[in-house]
């Protein structure tokens, strides 16, 4: 659409039919939207933001990347799958300290080739400015995606899914009356917003916040809306955003950032026993979580149409394996 991609996925994700949970909760019709299958590196939400911001980098003459993350972060992982392939070098900021062993996501950003730094406490970014000097002392011309890739650029991805979706449903004859999805640095959150007053869809969306602290000075709320702000103007969306767009559903957050629990546990195992498909245990399985509570607790208007946004995370089960198997 409005910017250029650089192709890394596969795409359409397969929109399907969860029939067997659908037995389960017979006032609802349960559907899921597959970006667990997007194509790159074990696949994820992180490719449709990537898509923009390589073809920027590569726009720009960049031949580096620095991003950020936590230690298991799905989006340093796809980051350094789309510099792979892209012939750019990446660059890590991982929070915490090297363990002895690497696994899950960590392994796999290693394998990639990704140049790895652990950054303590630091893992929402805070070090990039340093490393962004540091690289160009050395002459690197460096290209910098924010934690999580959550900006406008790379709320786009999602704007396109919504295009995406739309199509689908069209084909299949489908409405979808409510989205379920994770949102933990907000830019899947801005662009599914914005993707469905763009097009035109009447759907409610339902973010289930992944993370209860905001980012840096900022509430996740209020760094959402500034993204739905810009977005507005630059896609001429006919529509003033307050922050009751950007407020994302809290409470399922309240245990901290990659606390497992019985509740993401029940989640995995639920869609993993009924349907053969796996979530991951920070972000898809606390957001799936949080969607069967609200199905169970007539949150939800009975005989609806529910998507669930998978957006991927499947690394991160072998990292938390003892906390699964408990
Ligand atoms: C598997 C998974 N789901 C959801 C999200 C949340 O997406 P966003 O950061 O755009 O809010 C992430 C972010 O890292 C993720 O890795």
């Amino acid at each position: 659409m409005l910017y250029k991609k650089y192709s890394l996925g596969v795409f359409p994700t397969p929109l399907e039919r969860l029939d067997n949970l659908s037995k389960k909760y017979p006032d609802f019709d349960l559907f899921i939207k597959r970006d667990d299958n997007s194509g790159l590196a074990s696949g994820g939400n992180k490719v449709r933001k990537l898509q923009y911001f390589i073809y920027d980098a590569l726009e720009k003459g960049c031949d580096t990347i620095i991003t950020a993350g936590a230690q298991q972060s799905n989006h340093c992982r796809q980051t350094a799958a789309a510099c792979a392939k892209a012939g750019l070098k990446c660059h890590l900021l991982l929070g915490g300290i090297e363990p002895q062993n690497y696994n899950g996501n960590l392994l796999l950003s290693h394998l990639l080739g990704a140049k790895i730094y652990f950054t303590g406490d630091n893992r929402k970014g805070e070090d990039i400015i340093k490393l962004k000097q540091d690289l160009e002392a050395q002459k690197r011309k460096v290209y910098e995606i924010p934690y999580g890739g959550s900006n406008l650029l790379g709320a786009y991805g999602f704007v396109d899914a919504v295009k995406e979706l739309k199509k689908q449903l069209s084909e299949k004859k489908l409405k979808i009356d409510y989205i379920f999805f994770a949102s933990s640095s907000g830019g899947t959150q801005a662009g599914l917003r914005l993707g469905v007053d763009l097009f035109g869809i009447d759907i409610k969306l339902m973010p289930i916040s992944i993370d209860k602290i905001g980012l840096g000075d900022k509430a996740l709320d209020d760094a959402v809306l500034e993204i739905l702000h810009q977005g507005q103007k630059e896609l001429s969306i006919q529509k003033t955003y307050s922050i009751k767009e950007a407020t994302l559903i809290r409470g399922y957050d309240k245990p901290g950032y990659g606390v497992i629990t019985q509740n993401e546990k029940m989640a995995i195992k639920q869609l993993a026993q009924s349907e053969g498909i796996l979530l991951d245990p920070v972000y898809s399985g606390r957001a799936f979580y949080g969607m069967i509570d609200h199905l169970k607790s007539n949150k939800v208007e009975k005989n609806s149409n529910v998507l669930f946004w998978h957006t991927g995370g499947l690394p991160a089960n072998f990292y938390y394996s003892e906390e699964l198997l408990k």
